[in-house]
């Protein structure tokens, strides 16, 4: 079990990731980024999750920068948009990204939704940038077993990791079981249902019998499943609280009453619908 946000995990490659992270979807100005930034990585924080969607990318790497740190020391996770997949458009993206973020390497870099016209070429331009070491990792997010499996039949490497939608209205069991089976760590976005889950009754008795937050124990039913975790905020008090979630232990039966509470409510799209609808997988 993790006992501290800066433990890491290894991950299928060998390398090394925080199950713990930093969101920062709509995080868009340099001075809320350079403040979230700081406290995030004062509170320990080392992993930050960012997309070429969120327009933040040099921001984020305007604050990393403030902090004047040794790059090893953080963990950046990156997002190649739809518009830019394929072959040659992916490996300019990646380009573009390092010079955003002014690094010379990202440590994770993710397919942010499949489309089904540049499937395979989106992955080839993944694992040619890994092997130019401009990309340490390479993984998936919002993708389906259907995806996994098509993508197998043609990856010479297989996804590290693959960011979902998944919170206590949405546990995603047999995904987490997908990813698992196929060696790919389950990372959840919307971990908190961007709110939704907050308010919850059970989670909520649960939490004060702990003496924490319903957010911390929902983050801490995360973990405990085994899952990693990117949790946004823009309020230094709860980027604390959301990091302070390593002194207590959920038992089996709160661990339960919490998955019972699925239902299968998303705040985003169903990836597999969206890829399905007037749509067919390509062949190789
Ligand atoms: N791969 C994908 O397709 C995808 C999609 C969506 C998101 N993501 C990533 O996942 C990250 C997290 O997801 P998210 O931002 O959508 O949702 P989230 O982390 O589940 O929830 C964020 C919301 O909860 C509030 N919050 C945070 N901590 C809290 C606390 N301790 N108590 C009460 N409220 C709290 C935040 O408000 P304040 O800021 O005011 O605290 C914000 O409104 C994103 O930032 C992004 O990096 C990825």
């Amino acid at each position: 079990m993790i006992n501290s946000i800066k433990d890491t995990i290894k991950l299928a490659d060998g390398n090394e990731m925080p199950m713990e992270g930093f969101g920062t979807y709509k995080l868009d100005n340099q001075e809320t980024m350079d403040q979230a930034v700081k406290t995030a990585f004062e509170c320990g924080y080392r992993l930050f999750d960012t997309a070429q969607f969120y327009n933040n990318e040099e921001l984020l790497g305007n604050s990393i920068k403030k902090l004047e740190i040794n790059r090893k020391e953080i963990f950046i996770t990156d997002k190649i948009p739809e518009p830019k997949q394929g072959y040659q458009s992916t490996l300019d993206a990646i380009d573009e990204s390092l010079s955003r973020l002014q690094t010379d390497y990202i440590d994770l870099i993710l397919v942010h939704w499949p489309i089904h016209s540049q499937f395979f070429a989106t992955w080839r331009a993944f694992e040619k940038a890994k092997a130019d070491g401009k990309v340490k990792s390479i993984g998936v997010s919002n993708y389906h077993q259907t995806h996994l499996d098509l993508l197998s039949t043609a990856a010479d490497e297989m996804p590290v990791v693959n960011q979902i939608e998944d919170h206590p209205y949405l546990t995603q069991e047999p995904m987490v079981a997908a990813n698992k089976q196929r060696n790919i760590l389950t990372q959840a976005w919307s971990p908190m249902g961007r709110g939704a889950t907050l308010q919850d009754p059970t989670i909520k008795s649960i939490a004060e019998k702990h003496g924490k937050s319903t957010a911390q124990t929902i983050l801490r039913w995360h973990l405990q499943r085994g899952i990693s975790i990117i949790p946004k905020s823009s309020n230094p008090e709860r980027i604390k609280q959301n990091a302070n979630i390593y002194d207590f232990n959920l038992s089996d039966d709160e661990m339960k009453q919490i998955s019972s509470l699925n239902q299968e409510q998303r705040t985003g799209d169903d990836p597999e619908l969206v890829y399905e609808i007037e749509h067919q997988y390509p062949t190789k």
